[in-house]
């Protein structure tokens, strides 16, 4: 990662440094906290079949596009813009960017804040003997406590900022790649003994079996967004990591195999949470983002070894989160030392403070300010529609348009083929679907969404 300031730019090292500092951006609390509770809402396994529709059509097709972008210039996603299209409208793209990544970091700060605190109550053992009710308590009561969550989101973003200045290179991503597959480890033994609770199969049928009836524009957009937000694309977080990249990657596969990663972590949230969602005799849609939290600490009790695996559990989920989290402060961090000149500590703390004080209006969301509404959605769930239903979306679809329509085609696949030296099938087909599909699906499914076109 680029640790030095202007000037000198550093990069990834090696193949496995880059999948997993692209599947640590993408991996993390959008697929194991947001996925498991906008199914809920979304009404289960139809919505989980649009989902993985669009992860395949949209997704990889954005985050293929962001790689171009992002390697060929070797620059932030602002600048990334401004060197290919200069003296044009494009660099706006990269403006949508960094204000997506403060509005993500604001509300993405709050979750992990709460991740925190779940990590101090499974090391205290707080959730010893506890049922389904007081375990809803406990969270409820922490979710309205204002200082406490507050406390948890800046230390959050501190450790972030953290990390952004003691370079990711040798930092985080050496952690995460050893520290990943464990969550993977613990995700599928939580599957197991979500599966084999009582009446966990409707939780199952629930996840799995699609009812098109539940399907709606506005489900349809949720889908969009979650698949987006889960990606990280349509904000410039990949054309930053990518920015990093070798000449020698190749990019389609890394852009595969992270979206098969992310889409698989995903899913097996899914088995954990909903079988024992039934079990317990709750509703999908009744949790809200305080779902895992309130449904996580009743399948720790009924696992041996239960304590350990809670406080591992939530660890590991922290780490996710930091995973993500810098590659989101990493947009805007790259962008204040490349065009401002600024020092990287500089931007790094600028960044972090502006981040904070959105972010305290979010974690406050439930307590100070629960009476601040926008269209009945408080300030946490409006941030969280605004970045993943209109700002992602958005960024995705000028973003293929860009290097469909804008960059000329053997550029790209100049960039795509490394030069000539991979040889690169379905290029048309990739072609055909930035220049086409991709942009007139999201364009329908954005504007549907928003109830623009009927
Ligand atoms: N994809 C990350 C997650 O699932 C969140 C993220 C969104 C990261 C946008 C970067 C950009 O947790």
């Amino acid at each position: 990662m680029d640790t030095t300031d202007q000037g000198k730019r550093d990069g990834f090292s090696s193949k496995f440094g880059i999948i997993a500092a692209a599947a640590g951006s993408a991996i993390g609390l959008g697929n194991i906290w947001r996925f498991p509770y906008v199914v809920g809402e979304s009404g289960g396994g139809a919505f989980l079949l649009v989902y993985l529709g669009f992860v395949l059509v949209l997704g990889i097709p954005v985050m293929l596009s962001e790689f171009v972008i992002g390697r060929k210039t070797k620059s932030n996603a602002y600048g990334a813009f401004k060197k290919l299209a200069p003296r044009t409208a494009w660099p706006v793209v990269g403006i949508m960017g960094i204000v997506a990544a403060f509005v993500i970091l604001a509300f993405y700060s709050t979750i992990a804040g709460w991740t925190l605190h779940y990590v101090y109550l499974s090391l205290t053992n707080a959730f010893q003997g506890k049922g389904t009710t007081d375990l809803t308590y406990i969270f409820e009561q922490f979710q309205v406590s204002g200082g406490l969550p507050l406390m948890w989101q800046l230390i959050f973003i501190v450790l972030t900022a953290i990390i952004i200045l003691s370079g990711v290179k040798d930092g985080i991503e050496k952690y995460s790649k050893i520290l990943m597959p464990f969550l993977l480890l613990l995700l599928i033994a939580l599957s197991i003994r979500s599966v084999t609770l009582p009446n966990s199969f409707e939780g199952i049928s629930f996840l799995f079996k699609p009812d098109f009836s539940k399907i709606d524009a506005g489900v349809i957009l949720n889908a969009l967004g979650q698949a987006f937000f889960s990606l990280s694309i349509g904000m410039g977080a990949l054309i930053t990591y990518s920015s990093y990249f070798p000449k020698d990657t190749n990019l389609s596969t890394t852009a595969f195999e992270v979206s098969i990663a992310d889409v698989i972590i995903a899913i097996l949230a899914g088995i954990a949470i909903f079988p024992a969602m039934f079990s317990l005799g709750m509703q999908p849609e009744e949790g809200g983002p305080g779902l895992i939290f309130m449904v996580l600490p009743n399948v720790f009790q009924q696992i041996p070894g239960g304590y350990f695996v809670s406080l591992a559990f939530f660890i590991l989920l922290a780490i996710a989160a930091l995973t993500s989290s810098i590659s989101i402060m990493e947009v805007v961090v790259a962008f204040l030392v490349e065009e401002f000149k600024m020092k990287r500590r500089q931007g790094t703390v600028i960044t972090a403070v502006a981040a904070a004080f959105i972010g305290v209006f979010c974690t406050l969301s439930w307590s100070t300010f629960e009476g601040v509404t926008f269209a009945g959605k408080n300030i946490f769930d409006t941030l969280d529609f605004a970045a993943s239903n209109i700002l992602l979306p958005l960024g995705g679809l000028l973003i293929v348009l860009f290097v469909g329509w804008y960059m000329k085609s053997v550029e790209v696949k100049e960039e795509l083929s490394n030069s000539g030296a991979l040889k690169i099938r379905l290029f048309s087909a990739f072609l055909f679907i930035i220049r086409f599909i991709a942009p007139v699906a999201i364009a329908i499914i954005f504007l549907n969404g928003i109830g623009f076109i009927k």
